[in-house]
């Protein structure tokens, strides 16, 4: 079936878009997934939100600021008056050369709108983000994934740094294939988070195949970070240890060709990439 294929395609590498061709245009844009499916990457890489009418909006931060001309949470905003907002601009001002005037005045996306465009012609690996700020979210999502036929097809893996939120998710539909987003760094503070949303003991030398057993009882695969403030914070035995449990490993978010080589000789199953264009060239 085509969800057997996908779950068999994770045993081999994956070429994840963050935020679609993130590097290149106008991140969670349509300019920015249209690049990235032009490239024929194996994932669309997306966080979804829900604005206070209950709308799934593509959007990464909790706060409109950064990436449009407005300001405050977005899940304050209805859906129309975050679709007035230009989350184009802001790039074309940041990145003077890659400045594009076709970005200017870009809508938010509605995850409804990427898939009307896409449908079954890419892959979407979505990740339920701040989840205690947008109660429902998990079920909108489902409703949605079940309304285009993604996960029969083959077409979605569901990510979330909480436990919690992927675990509501396999209640609402247990055929979605699940990935658990995890977080290293030599913070105690950070570590501790990490405690919380994955039940997981942090770090290399303490990680027990009991660990990774547990998230393997629900989850298809991790996400994880491999460096913090530059200095490696898990090893290839890390990597190697979670897929002797089962569970393929992604890296996020490697822009770095160099480093991109480095992670692929520890035997990563994907990267998360701004850049899937330098990530294709290496492949
Ligand atoms: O979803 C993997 C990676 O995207 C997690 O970090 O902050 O970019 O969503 P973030
Ligand atoms: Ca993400």
């Amino acid at each position: 079936t085509p969800l057997e294929q996908q779950l068999k395609d994770l045993e081999s590498f994956q070429v994840i878009a963050h935020r679609g061709a993130s590097g290149h245009a106008p991140e969670s844009t349509m300019a920015a997934y249209e690049l990235a499916h032009e490239w024929g990457v194996d994932y669309l890489e997306l966080d979804v939100q829900l604005t206070s009418d209950g709308e799934l909006v593509i959007f990464h931060d909790d706060a409109i600021d950064r990436t449009s001309d407005g300001e405050g949470k977005i899940n304050d905003y209805t859906l129309e008056e975050l679709m007035a907002l230009d989350t184009g601009t802001w790039f074309n001002e940041a990145n003077a050369e890659k400045a594009d005037a076709a970005f200017e005045g870009a809508q938010i996306l509605t995850l409804e709108a990427l898939f009307e465009r896409f449908g079954h012609d890419a892959r979407y690996y979505i990740e339920t983000k701040s989840p205690q700020l947008n109660p429902g979210l998990e079920e909108a999502l489902v409703e949605t994934l079940e309304k285009h036929e993604m996960i029969e097809n083959g077409r979605v893996l569901v990510q979330s740094f909480e436990q919690d939120s992927l675990l509501k998710v396999r209640e609402l539909n247990k055929r979605v294939p699940l990935i658990q987003l995890v977080w290293y760094s030599p913070s105690e503070e950070d570590n501790d988070r990490l405690v919380e949303w994955t039940g997981v003991t942090p770090g290399p030398a303490e990680i027990t195949d009991e660990d990774f057993q547990a998230i393997a009882e629900y989850a298809v695969g991790i996400g994880t970070n491999v460096t913090y403030n530059g200095e490696d914070v898990i090893n290839a035995s890390f990597i190697r240890q979670a897929q002797e449990n089962g569970l393929p490993v992604h890296v996020y978010t490697i822009n770095e060709t160099d480093e991109m080589k480095r992670l692929q000789d520890w035997g990563v199953n994907g990267l998360f990439t701004d850049y899937a264009d330098r990530l294709l060239d290496i492949l």
